[in-house]
């Protein structure tokens, strides 16, 4: 049987600044999928990298005084780093700045521009210098800036234009057609909304040299560069090595699932699929757009100085405590708030409590019980409540996992892992083990601990996508033919 492909990718992420909790969150969301398909012997390719070019990245090298390929190349590491320490298991890591990059952004700027679908064309309005905004008339009637109140300048500039107009109804079309193709549906309608009520316009696919030098030159046209985020959304398919490697752009070309952030759903949902289309190219199979993360009442922002930084929550509390409560707590696709009292009440109740407490209690027993072997597990010898409660959500749990998960709830995966995991710690209440064995009832109470060591093992098998140090600490105690006790994986925390 030919393997299944699964393409995952994460926006590429500007490096004005360093990482943070929002780029974490695609980060770690696309890596549980991976991880999860991986295990289940599809061909994955999880893509991450970063958006390198352009105006923002071009002003903070400006403040540090530095070049900008300088800039970004002492940032790069930053990144990687990151991702080492959360685990994150990327197959490839792309950066706009690479040559494969940007000979396939010139090579799709030409395919484009042969076909008629780029043209040039003049560009007025008012420029805000400092802001690096241009305005038009109706928004700054009084000649300054709406946002710095400095006075603007009337700028014209020539500049490539991409017809997307021309294809509008063909993207109603496809979106109507494809109702999994834009999500959640919230999303897909409001993207069908604002192109059913807009005529669009054309997209401004330049800018010119003498204005912004730090992005891809047009190939037809020296004196200009590509506007960054036609630049950027060619990574999806630089990195399968469009145009030259047709065995991987087959292999994972339209399957790809692209994560996203709200913000950045037009761009996704509108120009992307425009822009493959003109070049003969399928839309990617599924847009996901996720909510954004506040700290309390306020909006993450750097001048606020509330932004949450990954490192410091990990070295309190843990890569997978940090992976675990960032789909644990929140609905993918809405917003949540970001608080260190709900992350402590996850991590007391489902981790310790629950999680942490039925892998010790189960080792435990297994050492007091029978001598730290393991017995094994014949079902026809399963009690009633085994039988009833526990052997069918064995059975089941893969795939009710592999489900939710296809459907990008990663709650609902968790859910049915914690189902099983209730139903052991309960399993423990209702066999009193302690019992069974002042009657000597040796049978029992291997069948009994038989039960809770399968169970383990499952719990770890489908936790490993999200918690994959935490998988492996399960196995490490419960996985071979005897067991071996540590300490408690996740000690309780006393309220501050
Ligand atoms: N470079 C573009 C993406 C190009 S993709 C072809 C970009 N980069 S970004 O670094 O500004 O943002 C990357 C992602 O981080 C976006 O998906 C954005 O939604 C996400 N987040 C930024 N702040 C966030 C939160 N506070 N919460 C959740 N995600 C947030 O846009």
């Amino acid at each position: 049987m030919i393997p299944k492909a699964y393409y995952v990718t994460t926006p590429i992420y500007y490096v004005n600044g360093l990482p943070h909790i929002g780029h974490s969150y695609t980060t770690i969301a696309a890596d549980v999928l991976a991880r999860h398909k991986r295990q289940n012997g599809f061909v994955t390719f999880f893509l991450t990298g970063t958006d390198e070019h352009g105006q923002k990245v071009l002003k903070a090298a400006q403040e540090k005084g530095v070049g900008p390929q300088e800039f970004v190349d002492g940032i790069i590491p930053r990144f990687k780093e990151l991702w080492a320490k959360l685990d994150i298991r990327y197959d490839d890591f792309i950066r706009t700045t690479e040559p494969r990059h940007v000979r396939c952004v010139q090579y799709v700027l030409d395919q484009i521009h042969k076909k008629g679908d780029l043209y040039e064309g003049h560009y007025e309005g008012l420029y805000c210098v400092p802001c690096e905004v241009f305005w038009t008339d109706a928004q700054a009637p009084d000649r300054v800036c709406p946002d710095c109140r400095r006075p603007v300048e009337r700028i014209k500039e020539t500049n490539y234009f991409f017809r997307m107009s021309k294809y509008q109804q063909w993207l109603i079309g496809h979106i109507e057609s494809h109702p999994g193709f834009i999500r959640p549906v919230s999303r897909r309608n409001e993207v069908l909304s604002f192109l059913r009520e807009n005529a669009l316009n054309d997209l401004c696919v330049s800018r010119p040299k003498a204005r912004l030098a730090w992005g891809i030159p047009l190939p037809f046209s020296p004196d200009h560069v590509t506007y960054v985020w036609f630049d950027a959304l060619v990574n999806y398919i630089s990195a399968l090595g469009y145009p030259d490697d047709t065995k991987k752009m087959a292999t994972f070309w339209p399957e790809a699932l692209h994560l996203i952030g709200k913000d950045i759903l037009r761009q996704h949902a509108v120009f992307w699929p425009i822009m493959l289309h003109a070049m003969g190219l399928a839309p990617p199979r599924m847009i996901f757009a996720h909510g954004w993360w506040q700290v309390g009442e306020e909006k993450m922002s750097k001048s606020r100085g509330n932004v949450v930084d990954p490192l410091a929550v990990i070295d309190t509390f843990g890569i997978d405590v940090y992976r675990y409560f960032l789909l644990r707590e929140v609905p993918f696709g809405l917003d949540g708030v970001f608080s260190r009292t709900s992350l402590i009440k996850r991590f007391n109740g489902d981790l310790a409590n629950d999680l942490g407490n039925l892998v010790y209690r189960s080792v435990t027993m297994v050492e007091k019980y029978c001598a730290g072997r393991v017995p094994a597990l014949r079902e026809t010898d399963a009690d009633a409540y085994a039988a009833g409660k526990i052997l069918p959500k064995l059975k089941t749990l893969p795939q009710d996992a592999a489900a939710r998960l296809d459907d990008l709830d990663f709650i609902g995966a968790l859910e049915a892992v914690w189902a099983l995991i209730s139903a052991c710690n309960k399993y423990v209440e209702e066999a009193k083990p302690w019992n069974l064995k002042k009657e000597g009832r040796t049978k029992e109470i291997e069948v009994f601990l038989a039960v809770l060591v399968v169970s383990l093992r499952a719990v770890a098998r489908e936790l490993a996508p999200f918690m994959p140090g935490t998988a492996a600490k399960i196995l490490d105690q419960a996985g071979g033919d005897a067991v071996k006790k540590a300490a408690p994986l996740f000690p309780r925390i006393e309220a501050e």
